[in-house]
């Protein structure tokens, strides 16, 4: 561990300097026109691993590539740990909200700003960072190591999903490890036993063949956004309750131990709303704040396009309106299942008068893990040399489409990162705290040495 402290003393300028080069690179998966850029972000991680005598493979897919990275040989029986991260990241908008522009890597207050520093690159380069304090110290790696890195995580992942399901081999191993969470609050660092899945999804609404006067026929021709508005009322209710037929029936509560250990975490309502930024909160208000962003199913509106939302005026009947939206998913709920009940629901509030079309963008189940695994308590004590506390059992509301295949073959898999509840993610001024990775570099290199000890040394 002290190898490890100095090697991060040491290196520091070097490091940020690295991982700010990486941010620069504007990898936002869902925008076509930075296709180029996702993959120079692929190659420059891959450039980063081949220099510690990492193996790298470039997997193509439909969209960005996957990167399959082995570590070289380690000692004979040691174990095998699978990495897992993304090196895409969501767009940066609103550009305005921004103090220091996205891409643009800026440290303030100790702290690192940018879009990816959180979510993932910054977490990935922790990892990757660690791999070589290690081998730094001893000159090799102590354990198998494989990365795999994708580039369509933030929508969907579904070319590494065709790869993992063609190739399930690829997910054997002793444990693997997904930094692309946060722990619940500084300090206290946990694990994640649940996520929620995700059917995305858009409603598209047209009641004309094109845009009306609204004063010659407004009054008797139906309008496309009004019509949207009352069919996502039918949705879901003021009280948060989502009014889809049969979205509860599988839906599990949490056991009254969970409940109560949730009690104990240091994440309150009156701090989550106030770092929410809201006045009050919403939703079913027969469950706590925790239980209803982590183990209810919830319906949420990303956006709506339709009508003329430039500056000035302009009196029009809009004849299309889009909604974007998603539906989060607990255990026991199946995507396929929702994602049908969703269409079937919209089917049913659609008025004769309009066309109304869902269209499925991507479809991924909740994942649940269980602690019992021995490299658990490897990561565990890792965090209380390291951290000085142990992990603490949490859930999250977030998703991470690719997880359930990781755990195909049986490995456990082990839901933990240092970023922070406050980094922003998706949000503007995204950050990543330069003590957490700093001290996170020793953590997982410590964590490492931990496994390839068999969890024992
Ligand atoms: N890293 C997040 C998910 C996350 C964040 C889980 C914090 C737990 C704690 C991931 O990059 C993400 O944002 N996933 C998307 C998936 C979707 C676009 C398919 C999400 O949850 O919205
Ligand atoms: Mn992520
Ligand atoms: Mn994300």
């Amino acid at each position: 561990m002290s190898d490890l402290t100095s090697f991060v003393e040491r290196e520091r300028p070097r490091l940020l300097r690295e991982l700010s080069d990486w941010l620069r690179i504007p990898s936002v998966s869902t925008l076509p026109e930075h296709a180029g850029d996702c993959r120079r972000a692929a190659g420059w991680i891959a450039g980063r691993l081949r220099t510690l005598g990492f193996r790298v493979e470039s997997v193509e897919t439909e969209r960005h590539p996957i990167l399959w990275a082995e570590g070289p040989a380690a000692p004979p029986g040691a174990p095998t740990i699978l990495c897992y991260g993304h090196y895409d990241v969501q767009p940066p908008d609103p550009l305005d909200a921004w103090i220091t522009p996205p891409f643009e890597p800026t440290v303030r207050d100790g702290r690192l700003f940018g879009r990816g520093t959180a979510d993932d690159k910054g977490q990935v380069f922790c990892v990757v960072a660690a791999l070589e304090g290690l081998k730094a110290a001893t000159g090799r790696l102590p354990l198998n190591v494989r990365l795999l890195i994708e580039g369509e995580e933030e929508v969907g992942s579904k070319g590494l999903t065709a790869f993992l399901s063609a190739q399930p081999d690829r997910t054997i191993a002793d444990a693997v490890l997904v930094t692309d969470v946060h722990m619940v609050a500084p300090g206290f660092p946990s694990v994640d036993t649940v996520l929620r899945g995700i059917v995305h999804a858009e409603i598209h609404v047209r009641t004309l063949k094109s845009d009306l006067h609204s004063g010659l026929y407004g009054g008797a021709a139906p309008n496309a956004i009004e019509t949207l508005s009352h069919l996502l009322t039918r949705l879901k209710g003021p009280d948060g309750k989502i009014k889809i037929a049969g979205i509860y029936d599988r839906v599990k509560r949490p056991s009254a131990k969970e409940l109560k250990a949730w009690k104990r975490l240091p994440i309150k309502e009156k701090g989550f709303r106030a770092e929410a930024g809201a006045k009050a909160l919403t939703g079913e208000r027969r469950y706590g704040f925790l239980e209803r962003i982590w183990a209810r199913p919830t319906l949420e509106i990303h956006g709506i396009v339709g009508g003329f939302v430039g500056a000035g005026a302009k009196t029009v009947i809009p004849a299309e309106a889009t909604a974007k939206l998603s539906i989060r998913l607990v255990p026991d709920q199946r995507a396929g299942e929702v994602a049908r009940q969703l269409g079937k629901a919209v089917k049913r509030a659609a008025p004769k008068y309009a066309d109304v079309a869902v269209t499925i963008l991507s479809a991924s189940d909740p994942v649940q893990t269980g602690l019992d695994a021995w490299p658990f308590a490897a990561l565990d004590r890792a965090f209380k040399e390291v951290w000085k506390r142990g992990v603490s059992p949490i859930r999250s509301g977030g998703s991470i489409p690719i997880v359930p295949l990781l755990q195909q073959r049986g490995a456990p898999v082990l839901l933990t990162g240092i970023g922070l509840p406050d980094d922003g993610l998706h949000g503007p001024n995204e950050k990543l705290n330069l003590e957490q990775l700093w001290r996170g570099i020793v953590l997982f290199g410590r964590f490492f040495e931990l496994m390839a000890s068999g969890g024992r040394s």
